[in-house]
Order: C-alpha cells, then sequence, then structure tokens
C-alpha cells in the first residue's frame, strides 16, 4: 500500500509487509510518547478531529499522537455541535474542513459514511469507526498489541489461538481484526457470543476460505480454554433498536479472575477495545482482574499512541525525519508506564 497522502479506511488495504511497516514505525514512536524526547516534526500541521459518536481514547490517542509529533489539533464533537445539524452535507462539511486541515479523523455513526466524507475531502482521512463497520486503527493497535504479547512470551503471530467474546454483530472492531487476523497463517478463532448477536457470516467465510480454523460457541468457559488471547467486547448498546433489547444480552459473558483461574491457560491474555462496561448488570472484565499481569487492555491503549503516530508519520511522509526534530524533555516527567 502506499501511505503517502492516503486514506485509511478500511483494513483491507494493507498486506503483511504494510502491518510490518506500520509497526516498526510504531516502535520508534516509543521515545516520544514515554516523553524521553520531543519532536516538532509536524510543527505547523493540523489534524482535524470530527467524532459524530461518543469516543474516549480514539479521539484523544489521535490527538496526542498528532500533538506528539509537533502537530496541533483541532475538534468536533456530536453532531449538535457542528453544521451538520443545520442540514450541512457530509460533502459540504468535508469540503470545508479539508480546507482547514492537513489530515482528518473521523467517526461517524453510519457505515460507509466516512469513506463518503472522504471521496469530497481534499486531505487524507483516517476511519475513527464507522458504524458496526469498521475500525481499522483500532485493529491495528489490537494486532500491534497481540503481537508484542505473543512474542514478549515466545509466540508468534501465526498459529495464534484467540477467542473474540461478546457483541460480534455490531463489534465493528472485532470486524476489522478478524480480516487482519486472515493474513496471518494458521489461525484458530473461537467465535463466542449469544446466538443471536454472532459474527456476520462474510468474516466468517472469509477466514476459512484462508484455511483457518473457525469455531463457534455459546460457552464462555469452553471458548477460553486453550487460547493465547481473550478478546472481550462490550454489548454495542447504541446499535439495538431499545435499551430494552441491549438488556437481554448485557452481562452474557463475564470474566473474572475465579473463572480465569478455573478454565484458562496461564498467561492467557485478556484484552478489550475498551471501553469495558463495569456496570453491574454488565461487567464484562470483573475489577478484580486489575491486578492480573495478564490484563493487557491498558498496554492496548498506551500502544494505540503508538500506531497512531506511525500512521501519521507514514501518511503525511515524515517518519525518517522525527528524530532530525527532537530534542530532550526538560520537564519533569513523573509518568509511570506500568
Ligand atoms: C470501540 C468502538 O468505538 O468501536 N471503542 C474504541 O474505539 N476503543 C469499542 C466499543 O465502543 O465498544
Amino acid at each position: 500500500m502506499q501511505f503517502l497522502g492516503s486514506h485509511v479506511l478500511s483494513v483491507d488495504q494493507f498486506e503483511r509487509g504494510d502491518i510490518d511497516k506500520v509497526f516498526e514505525v510504531a516502535d520508534t514512536m516509543a521515545p516520544y510518547a514515554l516523553r524521553q524526547k520531543v519532536t516538532r516534526v509536524l510543527e505547523g500541521a493540523i489534524l482535524g478531529n470530527m467524532f459524530f459518536e461518543p469516543s474516549t481514547r480514539t479521539r484523544v490517542s489521535f490527538g496526542c499522537a498528532f500533538n506528539l509529533l509537533g502537530g496541533d489539533v483541532r475538534e468536533t464533537t456530536g453532531f449538535q455541535s457542528s453544521a451538520i445539524a443545520k442540514g450541512e452535507s457530509l460533502y459540504d462539511t468535508a469540503r470545508v474542513l479539508s480546507g482547514y486541515s492537513d489530515i482528518i479523523c473521523m467517526r461517524h455513526p453510519e457505515s460507509g459514511s466516512v469513506a463518503e466524507f472522504a471521496e469530497a475531502s481534499r486531505v487524507p482521512v483516517i476511519n475513527g469507526g464507522d458504524g458496526p463497520n469498521e475500525h481499522p486503527s483500532q485493529a491495528l493497535l489490537d494486532l500491534y498489541t497481540i503481537r508484542k504479547e505473543v512474542e514478549h512470551k515466545g509466540g508468534s503471530l501465526d498459529g495464534l489461538r484467540i477467542a473474540m467474546i461478546g457483541d460480534l454483530k455490531h463489534g465493528r472492531t472485532v470486524h476489522s481484526l478478524c480480516r487482519l487476523l486472515a493474513l496471518y497463517k494458521n489461525m484458530h478463532v473461537t467465535l463466542i457470543s449469544p446466538a443471536e448477536l454472532a459474527m456476520p457470516e462474510s468474516y466468517i467465510e472469509q477466514l476459512r476460505v484462508l484455511g483457518h480454523s473457525v469455531s463457534i460457541s455459546t460457552d464462555l468457559s469452553q471458548g477460553i480454554s486453550g487460547v493465547d488471547i481473550i478478546y472481550s467486547t462490550r454489548i454495542q448498546e447504541e446499535r439495538f433498536q431499545s435499551k430494552e433489547e441491549a438488556d437481554l444480552y448485557r452481562g452474557s459473558f463475564r470474566l473474572n479472575q475465579a473463572i480465569y483461574t478455573q478454565y484458562c491457560e496461564p498467561n492467557t491474555v485478556i484484552m478489550h477495545p475498551l471501553p469495558r462496561d463495569s456496570r453491574a448488570d454488565a461487567n464484562e472484565l470483573d475489577n478484580d482482574l486489575n491486578h492480573n499481569p495478564n490484563l493487557a487492555i491498558f498496554r492496548q491503549t498506551d500502544n494505540g499512541v503508538l500506531v497512531r503516530m506511525a500512521l501519521f508519520a507514514l501518511i503525511l511522509g515524515v517518519e525518517k525525519q522525527v528524530d532530525k526534530y527532537s530534542r530532550p524533555v526538560n520537564w519533569y516527567c513523573s509518568r509511570s508506564n506500568q
């Protein structure tokens, strides 16, 4: 894939070599994300961060990633504070905002909306999640995390055993992750969900056609035994007709330390794109896992900054100049990365 000046709308744009490239550049961003060095390589550049659905980590980590490269961020959140609420089209919004920005990140509740916006944009657009469809930067940071976690334990991405749990029908993170995993060899994917919230057939089909093993289960304890990675997800309440309908499924699969100890192999890594729904009737990842060293959810969020910095650097063509514009930090840094 050609990164320079390109949109990132779908994981289908990536081949294995492209992913290696993103990960290689992401590794070089660690001293900046860890506040050991500062770079001004994107000084003067502006990111338009447009989030029309709730977001904490995707929005803020895109913004921080851009700031850490020396660029500035302008933000719009929610339809009500944007002229879309006055009837402005995506086309006009894209024409206008791309005149103010060097690159745009966008989240929108409708599948395909970010691609439509990108068509009218004069600058590269990164999909920060379009409805239940795709979330490519999340899938890249998830895969980056999986690779780090399994390599740390002497394993590799090829031959990975992963269980995806929860709302696999509406969850865009698992959709995009399935497509990336399909690029590797000999995956063992277990899909655990209520029957009504099963992974759409096209994702299963793609994995199977490429020779991967896919098993489908409605039983948490059985599904999580014998895997390297547990990838839990939230019931995507906002995609249901009503809260009552979502309530039917909330809390279907709860992982806590006792279940983990009883059914998982030692060192099974626990992931979640977050937010985990910590309300009592959901609690898909219990707080009693917080001290489990295999809980990788906050390593995931930290890695998100590295991967998003890499995407910006590659798309804007500065990946080789980051160090040239760097200097040591000059403030007291109390940040712990544990
Ligand atoms: C996810 C999303 O928005 O799709 N969150 C995220 O970006 N990390 C998952 C979710 O909201 O459940």
